[in-house]
């Protein structure tokens, strides 16, 4: 395991956050929730059936691990609340009360009840059903606009980033972000940065175009998100569009854009549209040996993350740390 995953499993352990794993009859879910509380990473609801559970693995019986059993929970508050929080949408109480049973509305319920601090599902489900009950139940946090995705990646490339470890965002939400979309891709994505990466964030939005070379309306989205970024968040170390190579490159970064204080020493990465990022993301990885640490889903109310289907119960639990970090 790498340093830095060592590093948030850490942070996580003096967190003490409370997160509920929705997918509690899968193995890999149970076997991580006994690891989480061996390493006492996080307090852990599991929702599934117990006699399920136990079978899966007798070992959560000498842990304090809580268990959201559907055979006995009773659903009409988080019903309740679910159908007040979307009744102006069309909702009705009929819908609340058999949305209510899904075990991925459940959870983000209970954060949204403050019964939990944190929601981590999706070794068995879709992306888009994982994050839609969260998007319409825990929305976005103050200030911000949209539900966005980062990866960490850590390259071999230690010239690059922090010693090799740069930040990809967005690489698994937004299919074709408007500018407005994007700035706050940037503003979150640094904020991920900086809370588990542990960089201190230098923030290019990248283009075909570095700097006025080229004249296209892709490029324009992308210089308006930079202006948005820099009155939203003046502090913030940002700058665009910029070709990749002159993001990253210092030599490159004198050629094609001097004067600017991000160019040349970029860490953190931000992509036009999903296309973009989801391939970068898996051709870094694949190609170049990265590690891919994600994707991280950042600029909720109130953190909830999705796995990749194919995740082994140790990615569980660093998901599970990461997750306790963001709802620090
Ligand atoms: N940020 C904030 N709010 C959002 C966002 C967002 N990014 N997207 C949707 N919403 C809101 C909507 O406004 C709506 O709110 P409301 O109902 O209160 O009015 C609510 O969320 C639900 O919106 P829907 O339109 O029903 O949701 P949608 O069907 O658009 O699903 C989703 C959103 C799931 C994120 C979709 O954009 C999606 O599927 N994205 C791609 C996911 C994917 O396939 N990624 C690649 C694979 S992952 C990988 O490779 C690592």
């Amino acid at each position: 395991m790498s340093n830095l995953l060592e590093e948030v499993r850490q942070k996580a352990r003096t967190a003490g956050k409370r997160i509920v794993l929705a997918e509690g009859e899968e193995k890999r879910i149970v076997d991580a929730a006994v690891k989480i509380r061996e390493q006492k990473i996080a307090e852990i609801t599991l929702i599934g059936r117990r006699s399920v559970i136990m079978e899966i693995n007798p070992a959560v019986a000498d842990t304090d691990i809580r268990i959201a059993d559907p055979d006995v929970i009773d659903y009409t508050p988080y019903a309740q609340t679910l159908y007040e929080l979307r009744k102006a949408k069309g909702m009705t109480e009929e819908d609340a009360a058999r949305l209510a049973r899904n075990p991925l509305y459940l959870g983000v319920l209970m954060v949204k009840m403050g019964e939990a601090d944190g929601m981590v599902a999706g070794s068995v489900n879709a992306t888009g059903d994982v994050l839609r009950p969260a998007l319409q139940i825990i929305k976005t946090a103050p200030g911000i606009s949209t539900v966005s995705s980062c990866f960490i990646m850590l390259t071999k490339a230690k010239e690059y980033g922090k010693d090799g470890v740069l930040v990809f965002g967005d690489c698994a939400v937004n299919p074709n972000p408007t500018s407005e979309q994007l700035a706050a891709i940037a503003i979150t994505s640094a904020a991920t940065a900086r809370s588990i990466a542990g960089i201190d964030p230098r923030v290019a939005l990248l283009s075909f175009s570095t700097k006025g070379s080229a004249k296209h309306e892709l490029v324009d989205k992308v210089t308006e998100a930079v202006a948005l970024v820099h009155s939203l968040a003046p502090e913030l170390k940002a700058d665009g569009e910029l070709q990749s190579d002159a993001a990253l490159v210092p030599s490159v970064a004198a050629l094609k854009a001097p004067g600017s204080d991000v160019a040349g020493t970029a860490n953190v990465l931000i992509f036009p549209d999903l296309q973009a990022g989801n391939i970068a993301y898996k051709l870094v990885q694949r190609l170049g040996g990265a590690e891919a640490i994600g994707p991280i889903c950042q600029g909720f109310n109130k953190p909830v993350n999705d796995l990749s289907r194919g995740c082994s119960a140790e990615d569980v639990v660093n998901v599970v740390a990461m997750t306790a970090l963001q709802a620090m």
